[in-house]
């Protein structure tokens, strides 16, 4: 698709990596509090919480972790209802996180290769991971719950965020499974009368990999679960669904458990991508029965935007790398070469089920990640897209802007950061009764180097590019962040 159009909210110019690696700085601070400090004005209409998790603390006792993704979840909540904004954060207080707090010093391994002092001889068939609890956070069925995908999510107070503790879903989770970090919302479930459904899912990766998907009601309770067994190790992080299938991308990685349990490097070091063999695209039906499976060119996966189904076709719209961005050994990740690595394009799948072929079209170039849309469009047909997005056209680079797609035009409107401005996740809110798919909010976290310091920048979904309506400055900075989740619930304390 050729843009026929590009607007822009100011010009780019490229980042400094020592104000990008400030925003990696540890946030030890935790607090609760109104926000005084709010330029332009918030909407009257917009009512709710938007909630954020994310790595706190990049060292343990001022020992470095080795990677983000390794680092304890910390928890963001910002409340908005009548113009006004309740600001809290708080760590998840994790067996893992109160430990180390306690010893002052990194007691576990990391997926991402921190490692506890001391070198191979005290890491050596160490397979106890801690379970961080940092990747997302969503409301439903009356639980706040904190979601890390190689174990149980934690369960905390919505009012408060303090950890009431792990949590097995009513007992479904069997000790040790896995609950992923990737839920998505069907608005409105054929199956049961058009209520919204909560889907979920779990991996237990090994030679060969267990799906697990989850489904539930409203109010918490289990619709359907489906276990299905696929061949081959399957780094799976995230998941689309449509009406009638949940999608799986099986990115072609080997894994080599070995120098992991030997002690030399992280899990996630261990793989490898592997360009000599397809990605693989796997199809469930919600409702039960055989996967199908299809191949296209080999490509490295995390995210999906959306998926739908029309006719014999299956739309899946994904950012796609060249190949797995993998995780150097002996290389901070703060002096990593963005120019050196491959950028995060949106590609279009379309998986024909008849036929059993598989196209696929660059939808943007431009390097993204993070992406999000209407949440009643999930797994249906939908025209606009947003984005995290670097702000040069080219190559990969910090987020540091946002990006809305028009995918029926091939228009696009950018909120551009740059030079000193980073994006999280963009998170949209559909305006009360509004009638159009844009009509509605973006809610984006910034980290600003220049004053080193995070806000919450609300815009006008409709015009991205003419700036933000409201900025919401935050008493100090929120480390990058992974992703959220927006509820219409308030929580906030009585004004
Ligand atoms: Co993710």
């Amino acid at each position: 698709m050729t843009p026929s159009s590009t607007s822009t909210h100011s010009a780019p110019d490229r980042y400094r990596q020592d104000d990008w690696q400030r925003g990696y700085q540890s946030q030890r601070q935790e607090s609760a509090q109104w926000l005084t400090e709010i330029e332009g004005s918030i909407p009257a209409e917009l009512s709710g919480t938007f909630f954020r998790n994310g790595p706190g603390l990049l060292d343990i006792g001022g020992t470095p972790i080795a990677h983000p993704f390794d680092g304890d979840g910390m928890i963001s909540a910002i409340a908005i209802d009548h113009g006004r904004a309740h600001f809290q954060n708080r760590y998840v207080r994790t067996q893992g996180f109160v430990a180390e707090q306690k010893a002052g010093k990194p007691l576990y391994r990391g997926v991402f290769g921190t490692q506890k002092p001391g070198g191979w001889l005290a890491n050596i068939f160490d397979t106890n991971l801690k379970n961080i609890a940092n990747t997302n956070i969503i409301y439903w069925g009356g639980k706040l719950l904190a979601l890390w995908e190689a174990a149980h999510p934690h369960r905390l107070n919505p009012e408060t965020l303090e950890t009431i503790g792990l949590d097995d879903l009513d007992g479904l989770l069997a000790p040790g499974a896995a609950f992923a970090a990737h839920p998505r919302i069907d608005s409105a479930c054929a199956v049961d009368g058009g209520q919204p459904c909560f889907v979920n899912f779990g991996v237990q990766a090994g030679f060969s990999s267990t799906i697990t998907t989850y489904e539930f009601a409203p109010e918490g309770t289990l619709l359907r679960r489906q276990a299905r067994s696929i061949p081959g190790f399957a780094f799976l992080h995230d998941m689309a669904i449509t009406p009638s299938h949940t999608i799986f991308c099986q990115n072609p990685v080997k894994f080599n458990p070995l120098p992991f349990l030997f002690g030399f490097r992280g899990a996630g070091q261990c793989i490898e991508f592997d360009p000599s063999a397809p990605t693989k695209i796997y199809l469930l039906p919600r409702a039960g029965g055989e996967p199908e499976v299809y191949e296209t060119e080999p490509c490295f996966i995390f995210h999906h935007a959306n998926a739908g189904e029309l006719g014999d076709e299956v739309i899946l719209d994904s950012v796609c790398y060249a190949n797995f961005p993998s995780v150097e050994e002996n290389t901070s990740y703060l002096d990593v070469d963005f120019d050196a690595l491959p950028p995060g394009e949106l590609w279009r799948f379309r998986i024909n089920r008849r036929t059993g072929e598989v196209s696929r079209t660059v939808l943007e170039s431009r390097c993204c990640e993070f992406p999000s849309l209407h949440p009643d469009r999930v797994g249906r047909p939908y025209r606009y897209l947003y984005s995290g997005a670097a702000a040069q056209p080219q190559g990969n680079a910090p987020l540091q802007a946002v990006i809305k797609l028009d995918l029926d035009t091939g228009d696009r409107q950018l909120y551009n950061l740059a030079p000193r401005g980073f994006a999280g996740e963009p998170i949209f809110v559909p305006r009360p009764g509004a009638t159009t798919e844009d009509d509605g909010w973006i809610l984006v976290l910034v980290y600003e180097a220049d004053h080193h310091r995070s806000s919450l920048h609300i815009l006008d979904a409709r015009d991205i590019a003419a700036g933000a309506i409201a900025q919401l400055n935050l008493p100090y900075h929120i480390p990058y962040g992974l992703h959220g989740s927006f509820t219409r619930e308030v929580f906030a304390p009585a004004c």
